[in-house]
């Protein structure tokens, strides 16, 4: 390890070696060979960066999945430069660049600088804010459909009222942040993905109260939808990750620890998602959606909400559903508690929320739901969704003035 005398020297005089541990045995020759780092501190950084891209030691499929991958995380340091904030900068800027995300930011709104960036490198919070540290935020999002915002009232009405649950002063009223938010995707010019925002204590030291934060922050990021959209059949698993007790899951806090570790224990063994069972044992809901089942006597069926988050999408679908009551597709919708094995031997079970819209499940556990294929219900009600978003009413659909 460098001495830490050794780093008040300016960038430009010093050298950054990182190396992958995995890498260090099998690839100790190669490295040593490979280290002509250049003088200049930026090189360097970008040098080593380019050489963890490609000389992996597992092929990785995903960057968590494998138990060796997990070992090529570590990284030996031997020497830190000193950085002026420009350089901090720069830095940022060319991290972006080494890695290629499925998502690009196109702006963002921070209330602690005041404005809207399209610089992806600014897009930073401070590391004093206890949203970072102690997790004391919430968040919310809206799809961008076309130029739209979908639901935006729905989901800000949820912000706000998990910020009151989370003892969060609002830096502006309703109305202002509503401006912010609409502002910051009309400055984006995205008609296509989806809108992130959070409300946080606020910058100000690191300890646990937010006494000493200066003032409440809202910050809110637009991100371009890239991906097709993926609509098939997918398979769940039971989550052995514990669910949030109901003071925490009614909310919309940063604090998904749980919800990540539920969501990876899926992936882990080929499914999709997760599915919580609350502390009585019943049918809760996923790590980020909501779950819905089709009985055999063609009800629709919906966990009730008073232990798991309010879906907007949940709740949206029970609306749309009505017409699928009419038209004789459905005999009723009841919202209820589910048992795991009323929820098993369902025609259908479907996953809802504004990230997967309405998802089919063909499989939970070991069981296949129905016939092992996307139900009917399941894809009219995707279709009430997607029409909902083109061309449903005023109140669900809020015009980004571009
Ligand atoms: C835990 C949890 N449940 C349900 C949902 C679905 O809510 P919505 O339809 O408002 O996206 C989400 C959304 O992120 C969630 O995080």
């Amino acid at each position: 390890m460098a001495s830490f005398s050794s780093l008040t020297r300016p960038v430009s005089e010093t050298s950054l070696f990182v190396l992958k541990l995995s890498d260090q045995s099998s690839n100790s020759h190669s490295f040593s060979k490979n280290l002509s780092f250049s003088r200049s501190g930026f090189c360097c950084f970008q040098s080593q960066l380019v050489k963890i891209r490609l000389k992996p030691s597992v092929s990785i499929k995903n960057s968590y999945q494998t138990e060796s991958s997990t070992k090529t995380e570590s990284t030996i340091v031997s020497e830190v430069p000193i950085l002026s904030c420009s350089e901090a900068i720069e830095r940022l800027r060319m991290s972006r660049e080494t890695y290629k995300s499925k998502e690009q930011y196109l702006a963002m709104y921070s209330s602690v600088f005041g404005g809207i960036t399209m610089d992806s490198s600014a897009m930073v919070i401070p590391m004093d804010d206890h949203m970072v540290h102690r997790g004391h935020g919430v968040f919310d999002t809206a799809a961008i459909m076309d130029g739209y915002l979908y639901e935006l009232d729905q989901h800000l009405d949820r912000f706000i009222r998990s910020a009151t649950m989370a003892k969060i002063k609002l830096p502006f009223d309703r109305e202002s942040i509503r401006r912010i938010l609409i502002q910051t995707v009309s400055a984006s010019e995205c008609r296509k993905g989806s809108l992130r925002y959070w409300l946080s204590t606020g910058p100000g030291d690191f300890q646990l109260s937010p006494s000493g934060c200066h003032q409440p922050a809202l910050y809110a990021i637009v991100i371009e939808n890239q991906s097709p959209p993926d609509y098939s059949g997918i398979k769940v698993v039971t989550s052995s990750i514990s669910i949030k007790p109901p003071q925490f899951a009614v909310m919309k806090s940063v604090n998904y620890l749980p919800n990540a570790l539920s969501k990876m224990e899926a992936e882990e063994n080929g499914a999709y998602a997760a599915i919580w069972l609350d502390f009585d044992g019943f049918i809760a809901e996923g790590p980020n959606m909501n779950v819905a089942f089709v009985t055999k006597e063609k009800e629709l069926l919906m966990p009730e909400f008073d232990k798991i988050l309010s879906g907007c999408t949940a709740k949206r679908v029970l609306v749309l559903a009505e017409s699928l009551v009419k038209e004789g597709m459905l005999q009723g919708i009841r919202v209820e508690k589910v048992t795991v094995e009323e929820g098993k031997i369902a025609d259908e079970m479907m996953l809802i929320g504004s990230g997967v819209l309405v998802r089919p499940v063909v499989q939970w556990d070991e069981q296949i739901i129905g016939d092992g294929k996307e139900g009917p219900v399941s894809q009219a009600l995707l279709n009430l969704i997607l029409e909902d978003m083109k061309s449903g009413p005023a109140s669900v659909r809020v015009p980004v003035p571009y």
